[in-house]
């Protein structure tokens, strides 16, 4: 069916379904609107590195299309994560007890917005618990609409390949709350294996993703580089009470979980994911085993996700001989 008549790369026609609603905007759930948005091998691979032909990896192309998905918060696993890393560990000792309730170097809260009020912030920083980044208070990122500020932080390299590439953050949505001004780079630590060395990726205040287990040191470590945590679990993540956090604490509506195979696949499982965004690139792993798309542990192989109906809402095709592909997923 080619409804919507968009022409996409050289005039190769894209279709678009006619009444594909606004995206994440306007929803007012506990838990935020998730689209998974990967790039992948024909043979639906994620790990750019292995992909040939390599020139088509795209380089770029993944943050192009997280900036045209609206861009916001993200969401990715500890493996993907530790690709962050900038320190290799934090002291294993610590004098200090935490409580294990979630803790922000940075928060903004939402304030509803009045009529009138279009393009303006809704933002209103909160002081910070417990001191914070290097104990001085961070502000919303001054990137807005996409304009890279001149003392803006580097950029984030790309899972795909490795790449720089500027990712502008703080794209504004209108239906995001907590979005205008900020977005963040939130990641699953279960067990509390990273140690981040840094706040934020390319801009993106960080959100550890940890169960209640994680060593006080660890805790001590994330603040001592003002990183943000939450608990969702005690001993094993339950990603759903994650997302609810996210929606409570941070006002997350809408959040795109970027990979790896093994979180969108743990995502996929608990019927948590509502859309999903993926470019297919001329290229081929072809191995067997090779990181894909959705994943399981051995112990989850055997469960089905729950998906009642997947629609394709848009097709673009793109230079190069990418095709960008949008599905709505309906969860039983
Ligand atoms: N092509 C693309 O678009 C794209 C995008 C992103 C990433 N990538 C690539 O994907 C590769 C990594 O993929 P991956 O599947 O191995 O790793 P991943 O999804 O990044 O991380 C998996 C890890 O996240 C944690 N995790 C995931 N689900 C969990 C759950 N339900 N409960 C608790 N912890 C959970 C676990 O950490 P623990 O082991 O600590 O328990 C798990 O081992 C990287 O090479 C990256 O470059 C590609």
């Amino acid at each position: 069916m080619h409804v919507g008549g968009t022409i996409g790369y050289k005039g190769q026609p894209s279709f678009k379904l006619k009444h594909y609603p606004a995206i994440g905007r306007g929803r007012k759930n506990m838990k935020p609107y998730v689209i998974c948005h990967m790039n992948a091998s024909v043979d639906g691979r994620i790990l750019g590195s292995r992909w040939r032909p390599a020139e088509n990896r795209m380089a770029g192309l993944f943050e192009r299309l997280h900036d045209e998905l609206g861009g916001g918060s993200w969401l990715i696993g500890r493996v993907t994560g530790s690709e962050y890393a900038r320190a290799d560990s934090y002291p294993d000792r610590t004098d200090q007890t935490y409580p294990r309730e979630p803790w922000f170097a940075q928060r903004f809260a939402p304030s509803e917005p009045k009529a009138g009020d279009a393009g303006q912030s809704h933002l209103k920083a909160l002081p910070l618990q417990g001191g914070g980044l290097g104990g001085g208070d961070r502000v919303a990122s001054p990137v807005r609409s996409g304009c890279q500020a001149p003392n803006s932080p580097p950029p984030r390299p790309s899972p795909i390949q490795g790449e720089e590439v500027s990712r502008p953050n703080a794209i504004a949505l209108p239906g995001d709350a907590a979005a205008p001004g900020i977005a963040y780079g939130i990641v699953l630590d279960a067990h509390g294996k990273i140690a981040w060395g840094r706040s934020d990726i390319g801009g993106d205040p960080i959100v550890a993703v940890l169960t209640e287990r994680v060593s006080d040191a660890h805790l001590a470590g994330l603040r001592r580089d003002g990183v943000s945590y939450i608990f969702a679990g005690e001993e094993v993540l339950d990603l759903g009470l994650a997302l609810e956090i996210l929606n409570r604490e941070l006002g997350l509506e809408r959040l795109i979980l970027e990979g790896g195979g093994g979180s969108n696949g743990a995502f996929l499982r608990r019927g948590l994911i509502d859309e999903i965004s993926l470019a297919i690139c001329p290229a081929i792993d072809g191995a067997k085993g090779a990181p894909s798309i959705f994943d399981s542990s051995d112990q989850d192989a055997g469960t089905p996700a729950p998906i009642g109906s997947m629609i394709l809402a848009s097709t673009e095709f793109l230079e190069g001989g990418v095709v960008w592909l949008r599905y709505r997923l309906q969860n039983r």
